[in-house]
């Protein structure tokens, strides 16, 4: 209640209680066991074939799962890749080992989740830089290819953010796109992103794939709340992990938000 509340009326309170939320997650000592910050994604049980893993990669399938769903419908050969919020980096480190672009740009606004990113990925081409999502400082039609996963919720004014995806955007190029709303900001959020002025070649309601990946892994994220976060500060991260904060056994929800991706393209 007081999220959405937080949410709606006061997104600029929300945007910076947000901030001070990932820097305390950048600060825990998380190392390789937290890389994704996503609720996840399957398909499996609608018959698709599970995504072939490194047995390393395993404890984080449905988060790659998500990222794989997001990045597939494009081909990445030749591509300068920006993502914004890129967060501990495991999608961006996962989209240049997999579908190998030419470059891949993370940018996050946690310095501290920069700093892990920079310090624990060495794969040539991937980079991380501290940034902010409505003010990116990239020149014009400087990338093919942009990707935001589960981040622009938190933005005061995704206005301010459409129109940067645009102006970095080379003609052509594809915006890959997913996130979560409460039910009834549906419409007009669909609206914001269809007057942005790109060509929407994709939309799709992906909330039942998200919810059934956040109950198949509902144990892990219980685990990881328990072993990461101080015990005064546990409801609150459990609600972060999409659990129930007073009883994270029970089936997760996502609050009553719709969960959607999209694909747009810049035209020529
Ligand atoms: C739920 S996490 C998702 C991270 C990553 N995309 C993933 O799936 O693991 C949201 C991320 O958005 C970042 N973020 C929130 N507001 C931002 C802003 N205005 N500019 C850049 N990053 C922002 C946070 O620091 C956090 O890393």
């Amino acid at each position: 209640m007081l999220n959405k509340l937080l949410f709606h009326r006061f997104p600029n309170v929300k945007s910076w209680l947000t901030r001070l939320q990932y820097e305390f997650i950048s600060a825990l000592n998380l190392k390789k066991e937290v890389l994704f910050m996503n609720f996840g994604y399957t398909a499996h049980h609608e018959g698709a074939e599970p995504l072939k893993l490194d047995p390393e990669n395993e404890k984080h399938r449905y988060s790659l799962q998500l990222y794989h769903h997001v990045a597939k419908s494009v081909d990445w050969s030749g591509c300068d890749a920006l993502e914004v919020s890129s967060g501990r980096g495991g999608g961006a480190h996962f989209i240049m080992n997999y579908f190998k672009p030419k470059s891949y740009t993370g940018v996050d606004f946690s310095a501290r989740a920069i700093e892990f990113c920079q310090s624990h990925y060495k794969v040539d081409g991937l980079k991380f830089r501290h940034g902010n999502a409505e003010a990116l400082t990239f020149p014009d039609n400087s990338f093919d290819v942009v990707v935001n996963v589960e981040a622009s919720l938190y933005y005061p004014n995704i206005t301010k953010f459409f129109e940067h995806v645009k102006r970095v955007l080379k003609p052509n190029g594809y915006f890959l796109y997913t996130d979560l709303r409460y039910t009834e900001k549906v419409d007009l959020w669909h609206a914001q992103l269809k007057s942005m002025g790109l060509k929407l070649i994709k939309e799709e309601d992906i909330t039942d794939n998200v919810l059934k990946a956040m109950e198949l892994d509902r144990e892990r994220r219980m685990q990881l709340v328990d072993k990461f976060v101080p015990a005064i500060l546990r409801k609150q991260f459990y609600h972060f992990a999409g659990l129930s904060p007073d009883s994270p056994n029970a089936t997760p929800h996502l609050d009553n938000r719709r969960y959607w991706y999209f694909v747009l393209q810049k035209e020529g």
